[in-house]
């Protein structure tokens, strides 16, 4: 066994080099145009120390409850609130995102943790710096942009926009129009960070959102009706930022609805991406999954996001029979997904190996699928060690001798418990009855300077890594 893992990592790592070459070519940018929309914000970012953190839940007065809590609230509206989640983030380890309601509690929060600095945020705001950066044409819509949110993106990016009657687009960085700027904090702690008797057991960040109004995802009326030239030459549409919705809120979701359609029969071949985020209230995930996942080709999701959807479109029974975040478990319940909401092509991340499902019919050749996965995990291991986004420099150059074990071993797993073909092993790449399951063993640092961000930068290399 041991050795067949060490044979296997050695085939990976040869599989991941041959990645690493390819990623040394240049985008061609009158070829590979990605459109990003919706959420962009300004990340402040908080690092927990354990000390300050023990102190301020002593001070708070309220302990027990903030320490003892199993389901903490899905809004925050104090300082008992906020502390509450943020220890449950820390307990379970797991990514967590709520909306702030109160501002006294925000700004308390900065004076217990002053932020150490601040950031591009929102799955949009990163995705586009990080594509740009890499050399590929980009146009990023978000609604709000104040002059300092437009500041903070990359000067190649660009931004549609209505001038005379004519569409046009402009520099990002010259086309703020709105004096508001829509702030999240982000509260990251390390692996092992230790309070009372629990240890996390991976490094990862709760997000204390905010929700200013005129964030909404979809284009105004006046983009809306130059939707076709917006996307003439566009090739890949990256959506996020729907968890900034209410729950039944059906005139928005209609609309949004009805703009993906519009989009989509604009330019019938470019593929629409949805890029999944923590929500968690329910009603609004159920919201989510009708009206915008359903009308997409493709979708992005961590072991969380999986099993949020999951449990809006499939059986309990079904959610409940594999193990919480094994390789087996996440694939039988993205296959599961993706055949109930009809689409294309879905990825999953998780510490350890990604994995992708595409129907037979994905104009995109399974191998390409695979190798797209892989330049997700070299750039996402790039972002882990410099905490900043990856070049295509560093992506070329990233190490490759922390491939992980465990996520040799999941593959190893399900290809005995499902009976796959044994080049799975070495291919990653299997054929099932209507798709194809590819899966990777990802390369993983102990100590990632940051997490945030992270899925934004493996979903948008995976999918648009197709195109290189
Ligand atoms: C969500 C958060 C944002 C953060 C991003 C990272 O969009 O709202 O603050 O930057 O996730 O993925």
């Amino acid at each position: 066994m041991a050795s067949d893992i060490k044979q296997l990592s050695a085939h990976w790592r040869t599989n991941y080099r041959a990645v690493q070459e390819m990623s040394a070519r240049k985008w061609n940018p009158e070829k590979e145009r990605i459109f990003v929309a919706f959420n962009a914000n300004i990340d402040t970012v908080h690092k927990l120390s354990e000390k300050n953190l023990e102190n301020v839940i002593e001070k708070s007065g309220a302990k027990k409850r903030i320490s003892s809590e199993k389901n903490p609230p899905k809004k925050i509206a104090s300082k008992e609130d906020f502390l509450a989640n943020l220890v449950y983030t820390i307990k379970t380890s797991s990514a967590r995102e709520i909306a702030c309601q109160d501002n006294e509690t925000a700004k308390w929060a900065d004076k217990c943790f002053p932020p150490k600095e601040e950031r591009t945020g929102g799955q949009t705001g990163i995705m586009a710096n990080y594509l740009a950066g890499l050399g590929i044409d980009v146009i990023a819509y978000t609604p709000l942009l104040s002059e300092k949110q437009a500041s903070f993106f990359d000067a190649q990016v660009k931004y549609p926009l209505v001038k005379n009657s004519k569409f046009a687009t402009v520099a990002i960085k010259r086309a703020s129009n709105s004096e508001h700027t829509k702030i999240n904090r982000i509260f990251e702690f390390k692996k092992g960070f230790k309070l009372g008797s629990t240890t996390s057991c991976r490094a990862n960040r709760f997000i204390l959102a905010s929700r200013p109004k005129g964030t909404e995802p979809y284009f105004s009326k006046e983009l809306e009706a130059h939707i076709p030239k917006m996307f003439q030459g566009v090739n890949r549409v990256i959506l996020s930022g729907y968890q900034s919705e209410k729950a039944c809120n059906l005139a928005h979701f209609r609309k949004e609805k009805m703009q993906i359609k519009k989009i989509k029969k604009s330019n019938p071949k470019l593929m629409i991406h949805l890029e999944e985020a923590f929500i968690s209230d329910k009603g609004l995930e159920k919201d989510i999954v009708e009206y915008i996942a359903k009308n997409v080709d493709s979708i992005g999701m961590n072991e969380v996001e999986v099993r949020q959807i999951a449990s809006c479109v499939l059986q309990k029974r079904v959610l409940e029979k594999y193990p919480k975040n094994s390789l087996e478990g996440l694939y039988i319940l993205g296959a599961a997904i993706a055949k109930k909401l009809g689409l294309q092509r879905a990825h999953i991340h998780y510490l350890g190996f990604y994995l992708a499902i595409v129907n037979k019919k994905y104009p995109i050749q399974p191998e390409k699928v695979r190798d797209a996965l892989l330049y997700a995990s070299l750039a996402a291991e790039a972002r882990a060690q410099k905490g900043t986004l990856p070049t295509r420099k560093d992506i070329f150059a990233q190490k490759l001798n922390n491939i992980s074990e465990k996520g040799i071993q999941e593959i190893m797993a399900l290809q005995k418990s499902l009976h796959l073909c044994e080049g799975f092993l070495t291919t990653g790449i299997c054929e099932m009855d209507d798709h194809y399951l590819i899966a990777v063993p990802t390369i993983i640092s102990k100590h990632p300077k940051t997490t945030v961000g992270m899925g934004d930068v493996i979903s948008s290399s995976a999918f648009a890594g197709e195109l290189l």
